[in-house]
Parts: C-alpha cells; sequence; structure tokens
C-alpha cells in the first residue's frame, strides 16, 4: 500500500484525498493515515491538510522499497522488493530467496555491498548513497545450456533503458559489459541452481555505476558513472523500473523462442565488438579475430586472418579500443 500511495501522490497534480485513498484500497482512515506516517518516517515530505488530503511537497527521493515499487510498470519483474541498506551480496540473498521459491520477479535490490561479487571471482566495489546493486530472481523453464544468454537479455534491457531514458551512447562489450566512452558502467552477474539437469532458479545481479565519481586505483582508467557521464544525478528506482519493464518484453520473447533468435539484431546493433578487431585469450593461447556479432545461442561468431569463422564460447576476450586501451 506505501508504494502505491507514494505513486498516487507522486502522480497527482494537487491534493489527493484521504477519502479517496480508503476507498481505493478499501481500507479506513486510521489505516491510511499510518501509511502516510511510515512514508514521512522513511524521509518523504507529505503535506496533511484537513478537509483536501495529501500531497507530497518535494519530489525526494528515498531509496528503498517502496520508493522503487512505487515506479515499478511490469506485470511481475521487480513488483516485489526486498530492500536491504546493507548487505553482503544481493546475488548471494536472492539465491536463499530461491531456495525457499519466493515468486518469479522477485529483486533484491541494496543500498551497499559490503562482499559484492565480480565475474571470475572477482570483487565488485559497492559503496553506499551512489549505484544500483540488483539481482533479479528466475524460473526459466530451459535447458541449463540456454540460461546463460540471459546474461544477454539483461545487458540488452539495461543498455535500452540507459538510452531511452538518459540518451546515453552505451554499447555491450561481449558478452555482457556496459561500455560509455570507453569506460565500463555496468557489469552483470548471472548464477544458476542446477539439479539433475534441471533448473531450480537463475539470479541476475546487476550492478551499475550511478553517482559514483571516484574509483579505485585499480579500476579508475576503465570505470565510469552516470554522473561522469550526463553530469546529473539520477532517481536509481527511476533507472531499476525502467530496466524491469525493458528486460520483462525482451524476457517474454526470448522465452517465446527459447533463444536470442529474434532479439540478436537489437543485441548486434549495441554490440561494441562487431567489425572490430578481438583479442581473444584461451589458456592456451591468444590470437586476434574480428568480431562479426552474435549466433542465436550468444556465442561470438568471429572471423579469423585466414577469412574462416570461429564461435567464441568461453574465454577471456579483451576487446581492442573498447575500454581506450589495448
Ligand atoms: C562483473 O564482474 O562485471 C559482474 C558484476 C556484477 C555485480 C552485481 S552488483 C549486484 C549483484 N550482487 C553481486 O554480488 N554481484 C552482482
Amino acid at each position: 500500500m506505501k508504494a502505491e500511495i507514494l505513486r498516487l501522490l507522486r502522480e497527482s497534480e494537487g491534493f489527493v484525498s484521504g477519502q479517496f485513498l480508503c476507498e481505493h484500497f478499501g481500507v479506513s482512515r486510521t489505516a491510511v493515515w499510518k501509511a502516510v506516517e511510515q512514508l514521512k518516517k522513511s524521509g518523504y515530505e507529505i503535506e496533511a491538510v484537513r478537509k483536501k488530503g495529501y500531497r507530497l511537497t518535494t519530489i525526494n527521493q528515498c531509496y528503498g522499497k517502496a520508493e522503487i515499487e512505487s515506479r515499478i510498470e511490469t506485470k511481475s519483474f521487480g513488483r516485489q522488493v526486498v530492500f536491504f541498506s546493507e548487505i553482503d551480496s544481493t546475488n548471494q540473498k536472492a539465491k536463499l530467496l530461491g531456495e525457499e521459491k519466493k515468486p518469479e520477479g522477485t529483486l533484491v535490490v541494496a543500498d551497499r555491498q559490503t562482499l559484492g561479487k565480480g565475474r571470475r571471482g572477482r570483487h565488485w566495489e559497492s559503496p553506499s548513497g551512489q549505484n544500483i546493486y540488483m539481482s533479479l530472481l528466475l524460473y526459466p523453464e530451459v535447458p541449463t545450456a540456454t540460461a546463460p544468454q540471459l546474461t544477454l537479455v539483461m545487458a540488452m534491457a539495461v543498455a535500452t533503458a540507459l538510452q531511452e531514458s538518459y540518451q546515453l551512447e552505451v554499447g555491450i562489450k561481449w558478452p555482457n559489459d556496459l561500455v560509455v566512452n570507453g569506460k565500463k558502467i555496468c557489469g552483470i552477474l548471472t548464477e544458476m541452481s542446477v539439479e539433475a539437469e534441471f533448473i531450480n532458479h537463475v539470479v541476475i545481479g546487476v550492478g551499475i555505476n550511478v553517482d559514483q565519481e571516484e574509483f579505485p586505483a585499480e579500476i579508475a582508467e576503465k570505470a565510469t558513472s552516470l554522473k561522469v557521464e550526463t553530469g546529473i544525478s539520477v532517481a536509481r528506482s527511476a533507472l531499476i523500473a525502467a530496466i524491469m519493464k525493458n528486460f520483462e518484453s525482451y524476457y517474454e520473447e526470448f522465452m517465446e523462442q527459447g533463444n536470442l533468435g529474434k532479439l540478436k539484431a537489437d543485441y548486434n546493433g549495441l554490440l561494441l565488438n562487431k567489425d572490430k578487431e578481438v583479442r581473444i585469450s584461451t589458456p592456451k593461447e591468444d590470437y586476434t579475430a574480428t568480431g562479426l556479432g552474435i549466433t542465436d545461442t550468444g556465442e561470438l561468431l568471429v572471423r579469423l586472418a585466414d577469412g574462416s569463422q570461429q564461435e567464441i564460447y568461453a574465454g577471456e576476450v579483451s576487446v581492442r579500443g573498447v575500454y581506450g586501451y589495448v
């Protein structure tokens, strides 16, 4: 109810009457008043005037469950937010919720992570008050080999949201790093739980640099944020809502076909490695090739020096020029 009250107050031009709210939710005036008081406690400035009702006096953003849920416009993804001011890792928490069979689309969000996880066992720097750290819980009925493609679907959803909402020129470094002006703005970590060849659940974790302006020395050269790129501080909750909306529609298409298929053209349109030289590092060797685009199942198709084509499944692919260094 708090999220819905917030949405109604934000969307209304003037006061929203107490009577209207009571009828809308089918609850007593006291229940409405209590919910408003709780919102005020979490930092919202809400004016209450007799005979007129309630009004949000400033468009302030109090990052939390009610704020995020009040902005969500999807059928299910992100409608249930589990919020923490601080947690070890949102992926870790979402995996536990997956074990408990919490509903598909449950979204774990934290303001700060103490043990944020990156890919390949790396640490993901997660300071408070600045960035987005979130993990979406899914139960996709697809073969286990297909699930990693969901990372690419999420990359498209985040890229599209950043382009549409902030006109940011963002591209994807295969498979799932989001890059602006040669620097990384978002990372995605997908983890799945499998039993006897079946998927129990999938967790897609997304870390987006939003307001951060200073980065630790080891990543300063290759990290950027929305604030650095646009000069503005955006509401994290609004960006989360935009991502959920895009992800939901891409996900529906993905599940209908069972692979990236029709989404491939959109993905390749965002792909920074397309027609660019890429360096492929495997445990055995390093070589260069030209990126051509992804396949229906998300592998990177490259052309080798001898003109033959190859699909790249795993291994580190570093991209010349993309991060502003070789
Ligand atoms: C990468 O290495 O590029 C992936 C980074 C993924 C970070 C996000 S932040 C939210 C979620 N929780 C985690 O512990 N990691 C992911």
